[in-house]
């Protein structure tokens, strides 16, 4: 019998199921769709066959905050360079933030990123339409996005959107998912100034503190109940807004948490100076520990990056010259497994927080989960070797990473991307194309 075109079988994977148990047993991919799981499929002719013995088989992790810099800062980053980096990650999906250049704010704009996408990325994507004082019209109708980005503080220009009235009339506005990047610009603005000619980084999580975290969660939890809004809040990064949110979340309101809010403090500020600067910043250990309980008790539903690369060059400047953000998707699912096999949490709940969870809260269709008649995103991943964070090695255009010399372990071998090999053992297939993500 003849193979057919683009079928894959998987044997003897250790399988993550939906219901979170492992199984020992193979998976066969047909058309870009997982076809058969079963613990041994005898019949199939493939045309291609992975020998998975003693790796485990995950479904392909959906990172929902990234920053990829196409088009307008291509020199920090492009679509082809961070979707490569997202393979060698086993990120086979991501969602998008407006601030390039120009900055995501209409349909043409979205259009061109759809476009450049289409072109060059080699795993799927999705972008966020991002609001300001007066694309109203274009929020409640631009197709397809997976959501209205706000940045209520942290940010320069149109973007900006700090102002509550302004605010109110986005939540009031349309029903489609809001995310906030929730800090308040007034306390930030005026805090700069207090700490005004500091140049150790380290006052960069003083100036932008936990109380302007919390006042601006406060302020979108409180406009999505009034207009029983769909809310999604952005790496939350204190201890105060998870038990806020404990208290206070609807269950029509989402939140995130990045690995380095999870894993990094300001202690970090000591050995990697301003590469540990970000918006949020990097907080105390004891929030560390407060974020993961709320993530364990389900407080926080899911984990993303906030991918947000600079050159070592712009990272070298002085603070406050300095920018914020640091890159994410190579490490995510290693950082993550790895505090698995550490205790922290188990295998289960990181596919849950990494691929389930963003799948449903955005309404991503046959996502997240390894089903028959699911999409063939998937990820083999190495939990019995552990290996080092290297610069060397990394493949975000920006080339750092602010985990290097971390030991860690479940890094991806192979990684598919709608049943096609798109990386194997440190090389990326750069033939293979993403396709553009469904919003139900
Ligand atoms: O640290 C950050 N960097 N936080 C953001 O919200 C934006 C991002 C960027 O685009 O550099």
């Amino acid at each position: 019998m003849m193979s057919s075109p683009k079928s894959l079988l998987i044997r003897q994977a250790r399988l993550v199921l939906p219901n979170g148990e492992f199984m020992l047993g193979d998976v066969l991919t047909q058309g870009g769709k997982i076809v058969e799981v079963n613990s041994n499929i005898a019949n199939a002719t493939p045309s291609l066959e992975i020998d998975a013995q003693g790796l485990t088989l995950l479904p392909g992790v959906i990172d929902p905050q990234v920053h990829f810099r196409e088009p307008g800062l291509e020199h920090k980053e492009d679509l082809f360079t961070a979707s490569c980096a997202c393979a060698k990650g086993g990120v086979t999906s991501f969602l998008e933030m407006p601030n390039t250049k120009p900055l995501t704010i209409s349909q043409s704009a979205l259009d061109d990123k759809l476009q450049r996408a289409a072109s060059k990325c080699v795993v799927n994507y999705g972008f966020f339409i991002g609001a300001t004082a007066d694309n109203l019209t274009e929020l409640v109708t631009v197709q397809p996005t997976c959501g209205i980005k706000i940045f209520m503080g942290s940010m320069r220009g149109d973007l900006l959107v700090d102002q509550e009235t302004t605010l109110e009339n986005i939540f009031a506005h349309g029903s489609r998912l809001i995310a906030v990047h929730a800090e308040d610009q007034q306390r930030i603005k005026q805090r700069r100034q207090e700490f005004a000619g500091i140049e150790d980084p380290a006052i960069h999580s003083q100036i932008q503190d936990t109380q302007a975290a919390l006042l601006a969660t406060q302020l979108a939890v409180k406009l999505s109940k009034k207009y029983q809004r769909r809310l999604h809040i952005l790496h939350l990064s204190t201890g105060i807004e998870a038990e806020f949110l404990r208290r206070e979340k609807p269950n029509w309101v989402t939140a995130e948490v990045t690995p380095q809010h999870l894993l990094l403090n300001t202690s970090a500020y000591e050995t990697i100076g301003t590469l540990a600067q970000m918006n949020p910043p990097l907080r105390s250990p004891e929030d560390n520990e407060i974020l993961w309980q709320a993530l364990r008790d389900g407080v926080i539903d899911f984990i993303a990056t906030d991918h947000a690369p600079h050159t070592l060059e712009e990272k070298g400047k002085t603070y406050p010259n300095s920018p914020s953000g640091m890159p994410g998707v190579e490490t995510s699912l290693p950082l993550m497994l790895t505090s698995a096999q550490e205790g922290k949490c188990t295998v289960a709940q990181v596919v849950n927080w990494m691929s389930k969870a963003p799948a449903q809260a955005y309404g991503i269709p046959n996502k997240g989960e390894i089903k028959v008649g699911y999409d063939a995103d998937l990820v083999l991943v190495d939990l019995n070797n552990y290996k080092t964070v290297n610069r060397e090695e990394i493949l975000s255009k920006c080339g750092w990473s602010p985990f290097e010399g971390w030991n860690l372990t479940g890094w991806p071998v192979t990684t598919i991307v709608g049943g096609e090999v798109v990386y194997d053992k440190g090389e990326v297939n750069t033939q293979v194309r993403g396709k553009a993500l469904q919003f139900v």
